[in-house]
């Protein structure tokens, strides 16, 4: 199984560098920073506990598990009509009717998904008021899913153990005991000041979150459970997780500014 959307930070580039070093053997798998679920999907544990704070993401999750029938029947309707500059800004705005009006429903969910494979490279952004402000990638047809990728999500999702939790990473761990597996994927620290991204939602992820992401690392060692995390490599997350296991490793880059920024450093980082 591969994501449905494509996601900033996606991780399906990082997988054989990081599925060789998750352990064999955990008791539940945790992702509380999900985003597109790269890892997730490839590895489908039985027992697993996801979450993110972007509900229009795991408004997605829940209509793949529920209606993913109705959710392929939209898509494809949406599909139909060529993809034309007004067609994106209409689409768009029915999107944001939707986020300001709280509705998650099978309809939300195409929408995110189409918007996803319409929008400048993927990326999710709100304005200080909540609503979608990406625009157009200028592109005006291609299918926004594969039927047979989201039939078989849904199908993980509704035979195995997996629990959809919405909230901050720290609420999503709460649940963590000794023997349990957690990967942590959160928004990086920026490589520099002009790569400062952190817009995934109406709050960015600051200096303190990433303080409070590795005090949280420390307490769930503590606990007994097998943590691992990701993010770029530089001093800051160094500093964090002083004392742990660093691997360095290059990856490249799909969300930059740039085509020089493509190419960049990135730390796996493991407590076991
Ligand atoms: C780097 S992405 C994860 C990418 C994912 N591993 C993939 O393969 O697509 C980070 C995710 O963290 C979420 N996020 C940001 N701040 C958060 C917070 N405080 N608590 C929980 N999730 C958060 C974002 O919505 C985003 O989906």
């Amino acid at each position: 199984m591969k994501p449905v959307v494509k996601w900033a930070g996606g991780k399906t580039q990082l997988l054989d560098r990081l599925e060789c070093r998750m352990p064999e053997e955990y008791n539940r798998y945790f992702e509380p920073f999900i985003g597109g679920g790269a890892l997730l999907l490839d590895v489908s544990p039985e027992r697993a506990i996801i979450n993110d704070c972007n509900i229009q993401l795991l408004n997605v999750y829940r209509q793949i598990r529920d209606g993913v029938e109705d959710l392929i029947s939209i898509v494809h309707e949406f599909d139909a009509v060529p993809c034309t500059k007004e067609r994106y800004y209409e689409m768009r705005e029915a999107y944001n009717r939707k986020i300001s009006g709280n509705v998650q429903d099978v309809e939300c969910a195409a929408l995110t998904i189409w918007i996803n494979k319409h929008c400048f490279n993927g990326l999710y952004r709100v304005n200080k008021k909540g609503s979608f402000n990406v625009p157009w990638n200028n592109k005006q047809s291609g299918d926004s899913i594969s039927e047979d990728n989201l039939r078989e999500i849904s199908d993980y999702l509704r035979n195995n153990d997996v629990t959809i939790l919405e909230g901050d990473f720290e609420a999503g761990c709460e649940g963590v005991g000794t023997g349990d597996f957690v990967y942590f994927d959160s928004p990086y620290v920026p490589e520099s000041d002009t790569a400062n991204f952190t817009d995934y939602t109406k709050t960015g992820f600051e200096y303190e979150d990433h303080v409070r992401l590795s005090r949280l690392f420390r307490k769930l060692s503590e606990r007994g459970a097998m943590v691992m995390l990701s993010n770029n490599n530089v001093p800051l997350v160094h500093e964090l997780y002083e004392g742990f296991n660093i691997y360095e490793t290059d990856v490249a880059r799909m969300i930059n500014r740039n085509a020089d920024g493509r190419k960049g450093k990135e730390v796996i980082i493991t407590n076991y």
